[in-house]
């Protein structure tokens, strides 16, 4: 046995279990390789505070064969970053953060390029320039599974009308679906809880096999921006006591860089004050002169009850942006023609030391059907969840509500029957996702609540 025991890279476990990132059929992997170039392009302009402006086009290169791309206004990307965004999973700018955005885990886009790779054996191309004062450069590049590093095919400047911004294609094996799970009915979604950002999507055109003749391009299709206002910046959180767990407060003792223990609570901690980080010593009976390095796992023990039988403000909350009731009712409004609208955005609460939020439009009479279940659109950090409906906490959350009391009809444990619209958003620092494609929110108490 010993001799077959060796290392599995990170890229070579989700090339074989590509399900869990959402590519386990070729629609689905279709619209996961949208999603994830959109997720990004939107983060990079928030960050870079740059309004949105970003372009989807799809080609049908043959049956099932389809080429993808994603261009945005951005800040571009670094020259010596490219090769590691795109062809190496599990890296990226966002996982050691806690901070609300699209991406967290660092294999989003990577992941997409390998599913292509794997398909179509075609490289990920990326052009990206950073200034109108520095060259456009386009890249070529695949990823080793074996070793999970990129490889670089090409690498050259070009020219590029755009003055920053980046263009990412991905040639994959794939299915163009209509309805409701199709690519055009997400980037309409994506419009709606993000206002300020203009999308365009241009479909396929099939191109005929027989006759080599590639027909009219199909029309693009703009959703323009509501407003031009970006969301509000967010900041980034430290990590808040309660939602510590023991192993990873003797990891954060190790890593520390403050010289004792007080001042490593007071300064790797959201909400520690002095006066609480003495209380917690005190009543964990440790020193707070005492280094972090020398800590046991007996103290650290110790520390972790004392936390949790100590007082602590709850974390901030100016780290999240809502899409705000007014934004959400004006995108109702541009969404469906109804009767009556409303929105609730709430405060911020907490789970496992998270903050986040929630908010609901709700759209109800009008044009839509009244003997079908209501829709509900479930989105989390502004993306919106196309999958897994029923195995996510705003599915039960929604279900959980007594609608009869509103005079809908409502079978037992399932949506409510009637002309409506439901949208629930759910904004946190740290979305807690049931798996890596994240399709669907875990089931926490706090957020079902
Ligand atoms: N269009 C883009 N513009 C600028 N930076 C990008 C873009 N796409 C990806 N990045 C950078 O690459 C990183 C990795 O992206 P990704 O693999 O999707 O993981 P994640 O979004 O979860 O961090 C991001 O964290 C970001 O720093
Ligand atoms: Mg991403």
């Amino acid at each position: 046995m010993a001799k077959k025991q060796r290392d599995i890279s990170v890229s070579e476990f989700f090339a074989k279990n590509r399900h869990l990132l959402g590519f386990d059929n070729p629609s689905k992997a279709l619209l996961t390789t949208v999603k994830e170039g959109v997720d990004n392009a939107l983060d990079a302009c928030e960050e870079a505070g740059i309004v949105p402006e970003i372009a989807v086009e799809i080609d049908q290169l043959d049956e099932t064969r389809f080429r993808v791309a994603i261009e945005d206004n951005g800040p571009g990307i670094v020259r010596a970053q490219v090769p590691k965004i795109f062809g190496r999973l599990l890296y990226g700018s966002k996982f050691h953060r806690l901070r609300q955005s699209r991406g967290q885990q660092g294999i989003g886009i990577s992941a997409a390029g390998m599913y292509g790779l794997l398909t179509t054996g075609r490289p990920v191309r990326i052009t990206t320039r950073t200034s109108k004062r520095k060259d456009a450069r386009h890249f070529e590049l695949v990823i080793d599974t074996q070793k999970n590093e990129p490889r670089v095919k090409a690498d050259r400047i070009v020219r590029w009308e755009k003055a920053h911004g980046t263009r990412v294609e991905i040639e994959l094996e794939g299915a163009y679906r209509g309805g409701q799970h199709s690519v055009e009915a997400y980037v309409r979604q994506i419009s709606l809880a993000n206002p300020h950002a203009e999308l365009h999507f241009r479909g396929p055109t099939a191109k005929s096999k027989s006759t080599d003749d590639s027909g009219a391009a199909a029309p693009v299709v703009t959703f323009p921006r509501v407003t031009k206002e970006l969301p509000a910046e967010t900041a980034e959180i430290k990590p808040h006591p309660y939602g510590v767990e023991l192993g990873v407060l003797m990891q954060m003792f190790r890593d520390t860089r403050a010289r004792n223990v007080k001042t490593c609570l007071q300064g790797d901690f959201a909400r520690v004050s002095a006066r609480i980080a003495s209380d917690v010593c005190e009543r964990a009976g440790i020193p707070p002169t005492r280094r972090p390095s020398e800590i046991t796992r007996d103290q650290a023990e110790r520390l972790h009850e004392a936390i949790r039988a100590t007082k602590i403000m709850s974390p901030p909350t100016d780290c999240i942006a809502p899409i705000g009731d007014d934004l959400l009712v004006r995108a109702l409004r541009a969404e469906v023609d109804a009767d009556f609208y409303t929105a609730i955005t709430r405060r911020p609460a907490v789970y496992r030391g998270n903050p986040f939020l929630v908010e609901v439009g709700l759209a109800y009479g009008g044009d839509m059907t009244s003997e079908d279940s209501v829709s509900l659109y479930r989105y989390a950090n502004r993306v919106p969840l196309q999958y897994q409906q029923g195995a996510c906490a705003i599915t039960r959350a929604v279900t959980a509500t007594d609608w009869k009391a509103y005079q809908l009809q409502q079978p037992r444990g399932a949506l409510p029957v009637g002309p409506m619209l439901l949208i629930v958003h759910i904004a946190s620092v740290w979305v807690p996702f049931t798996s890596e494609s994240k399709e669907a929110i875990a089931h926490y108490p706090e957020i079902i609540k």
